[in-house]
């Protein structure tokens, strides 16, 4: 495990909200808000369905600032400095009281508010949204892992094969009905006992090509390395194991051992994210997944994603890196 030391601003109530470290990591934090907290955001948010949000961008940052304003300010700064702290830079959000499907549009309400105090979410483009809402369920004919219950969805980065920036990821669970296994699995790139032999390697910086399946509206091929480096001079990551075209041996030998590497990591986290909570992770140093889970007949889970980039913060790459 990790040795990292909580900071002093762990471990501690504010207006509207508590933070601790997580069962699983002390690189990861959970953020709590009291049910007060939660009703006085709906009420004060009521006037605009998600239809409003969707069709006027601006709305996005007034819910965000309405969601500060209750909390004392103290959130905004709180969001930006975790999420860009090399330390931590994952949350696990619950917001008490808003567990239940019938919420959906609450639920996908207050996950903006939370994105909009860092960030901006991108235009996503299998929804045509700036989030998308997909269900999971016991059967499947689609085109990627996505959506297949019954096998693990390996380590990877969002965001490889477009061409857009993606600084956090934020994974909601809606709803979650026979679910038996599925934890969501995480890797902070400071744990993984493989980075140095990976990132040392000149296959690290070699540009590959990333390229989607159809359901991912994505026409173009995009080119970047596995690896690059922050602006402190550390390794970050844009990797993902069903999107990388490997043109040739070298490459294709080389990412299969990444990809073991990564899949067989004792560092790996396993986090279960009860209906209602979310995920709000750097998506540079923090890998993600999700375990397998058992079949069954009346299995559903529904989730909401959204992903962008950080409007607060210093850039973690250096320009014109890719
Ligand atoms: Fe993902």
């Amino acid at each position: 495990m990790s040795n990292v030391a909580t900071a002093d601003f762990v471990n501690h109530k504010y207006q509207g909200f508590s933070l601790a470290p997580s069962a699983q990591s002390p690189r990861l934090l959970e953020l709590r808000f009291d049910e007060q907290t939660v009703k006085a955001f709906l009420a004060a948010t009521a006037e605009w369905p998600i239809q409003a949000l969707e069709y006027k961008s601006f709305l996005r940052f007034r819910v965000a600032k309405l969601l500060n304003d209750l909390c004392g300010q103290a959130l905004q700064s709180l969001l930006i400095n975790t999420l860009v702290d090399r330390n931590t830079g994952g949350l696990l959000i619950t917001p008490e009281g808003l567990d239940q499907v019938e919420q959906a549009e609450d639920m996908v309400k207050f996950t903006t508010a939370v994105a909009h105090l860092m960030g901006r979410s991108n235009f996503d483009a299998m929804s045509g949204q700036y989030y998308a809402r997909f269900v999971v369920k016991n059967e499947d004919n689609s085109d990627s892992y996505l959506r297949q219950a019954h096998r693990v969805m390996e380590l990877h980065n969002d965001g490889t094969f477009v061409e857009q920036d993606t600084d956090y990821v934020l994974m909601l669970k809606i709803d979650e009905q026979n679910m038996d296994g599925g934890n969501s699995l995480l890797l902070h790139l400071d744990d993984w006992e493989h980075l140095e032999h990976f990132y040392a390697n000149p296959m690290a910086r070699r540009v590959m090509r990333w390229a989607a399946p159809p359901s991912k509206n994505t026409q173009k091929d995009v080119y970047h390395a596995v690896f690059d480096t922050d602006v402190n001079g550390l390794p970050i990551m844009s990797y993902i194991d069903q999107f990388v075209q490997p043109k040739d041996y070298d490459e294709g030998v080389w990412l299969a051992d990444l990809s073991e590497a990564l899949e067989t990591s004792e560092q790996r986290l396993s986090v279960p994210v009860p209906p209602g909570s979310f995920l709000l992770i750097n998506n540079h140093f923090w890998l993600h997944g999700r375990d397998k889970f058992t079949a069954h007949a009346g299995l559903r889970r529904e989730l909401m994603r959204q992903r962008g980039y950080f409007t607060h913060a210093k850039t973690v790459r250096e320009p014109n890196q890719g």
